[in-house]
């Protein structure tokens, strides 16, 4: 069955109208039907926005499934013990934890909360556009540093950048678009090297799919004692929630009490929140989506090295490379084939960022690049 949201609508309601004989909500087994939908011969094959291309695990459909018949309710309590269940799995108190609707808002809290004309904020190029819109939203000056010939953040160049007219810095590590990491020690000491007063969001969005490169350690499992940082988190990646929305921050109790205000009410919704319970419970869930990516990784690569591409190093669900081609019509070619990748990130003009997809997907994928007509460097 193709999916589309009057098919969705129609599974729905069978649920329900199944659940007033038998058991509401909505049944694991009708919700599963659409998780395990065929694609139809028109719909993309999408590698565009670093999703996870298996969904949630089952356990995790499972929990969304019977939470449907709480959909009438503010999740209030739930929110409040979501907080609390997240702190524990990273050895805080839970007044150092803010949702978000998506890690996204946990960006734009930062910045509207922080920022303000005349201000400015530092980050590096390119990287995720996220900070840097809500940035210049809130009036700020923005300062674009190139990552280093290795694709790391250049910290030395951003400091260079940073004063006491900064109140807000942002690094995404791995960092997106680039897939490549910027080193722990690095970063220590960079945030040493910080004025009093400026705050530094991490964002480690791709934090599940890092942990084994060399240089890489999230500043959640070895915090650091800093009240000017920010680290923020996802459930759209390695748990699969991209459509789902929530994203969380820890930071220091007074930091969150600042930003708490800028929070949309309610802003994490109750199907998401009881799937995030158990997407933290579920080890093997997270151990088979690291470990399928790392296949997906490897096996791209090997694709990649067999045409003599060179990627980047990826510590992520993606990877980035240089195809010799003006990016957007290497992008429309891709397009025109149904196989949607990402958008151009200036100034890597000749770069293409693919995420990784099912096995079928990829194969599809390397079918269409070799449809390109052949340009080396
Ligand atoms: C680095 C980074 N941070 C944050 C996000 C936003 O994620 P979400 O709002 O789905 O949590 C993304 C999305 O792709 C991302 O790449």
């Amino acid at each position: 069955m193709p999916f589309s949201r009057r098919n969705f609508l129609r599974v729905a309601g069978a649920g329900v109208a199944a659940g007033a004989v038998t058991s509401l909500p909505l049944s694991a087994t009708a919700f599963r039907s659409l998780k395990t939908a065929p694609r139809t011969a028109a719909a993309p094959i999408r590698l565009d926005s670093n999703e996870n291309a298996y969904g949630p695990s089952q356990k995790v459909i499972e929990a969304m499934s019977s939470a449907f018949n709480t959909a009438n309710r503010y999740p209030r309590h739930e929110y409040a013990e979501l907080a609390q269940r997240i702190a524990d799995m990273h050895g805080v108190k839970a007044d150092r934890v803010l949702l978000g609707c998506g890690s996204s808002e946990i960006l734009r809290v930062a910045a509207v909360g922080l920022l303000a004309p005349g201000k400015r904020f530092v980050q590096a190029s390119p990287t995720f556009e996220t900070s840097e819109r809500f940035a210049k939203l809130a009036g700020a000056e923005v300062a674009s540093i190139p990552l280093d010939p290795r694709f790391a953040h250049d910290l030395d160049a951003m400091l260079a950048h940073i004063d006491a007219s900064t109140p807000l810095v942002y690094v995404c590590n791995p960092n997106n678009p680039t897939g490549s990491i910027t080193s722990r020690d690095a970063l220590e000491v960079f945030i040493s090297k910080l004025p009093k007063g400026t705050t530094v969001v991490i964002d480690e969005a791709y934090h599940h799919f890092a942990t084994q490169s060399a240089g890489y350690s999230s500043f959640l499992d070895r915090p650091i004692d800093d009240g000017r940082l920010i680290v923020s988190r996802t459930f759209s990646k390695v748990y699969g929630l991209a459509g789902m929305r929530l994203g969380y921050a820890i930071a220091a109790p007074k930091l969150i009490a600042q930003l708490r205000p800028y929070i949309t009410p309610e802003n994490v919704n109750a199907l998401v929140l009881h799937a995030a319970f158990a997407a933290m419970d579920d080890d093997q869930g997270v151990r088979e989506s690291v470990e399928r990516n790392a296949d997906a990784r490897h096996e791209f690569f090997t694709q990649a090295t067999a045409r003599m591409l060179n990627p980047i190093a990826s510590c992520a669900n993606f990877a980035m490379m240089d195809v010799h081609h003006p990016v957007d019509g290497v992008i429309e070619h891709f397009r025109k084939n149904n196989v949607w990748i990402g958008r151009h990130f200036p100034p890597l003009n000749t770069y293409i960022r693919v995420s990784f997809g099912k096995p079928r997907e990829m194969q599809e994928f390397w079918r269409v690049y070799d449809l390109l007509p052949q340009k080396t460097a």
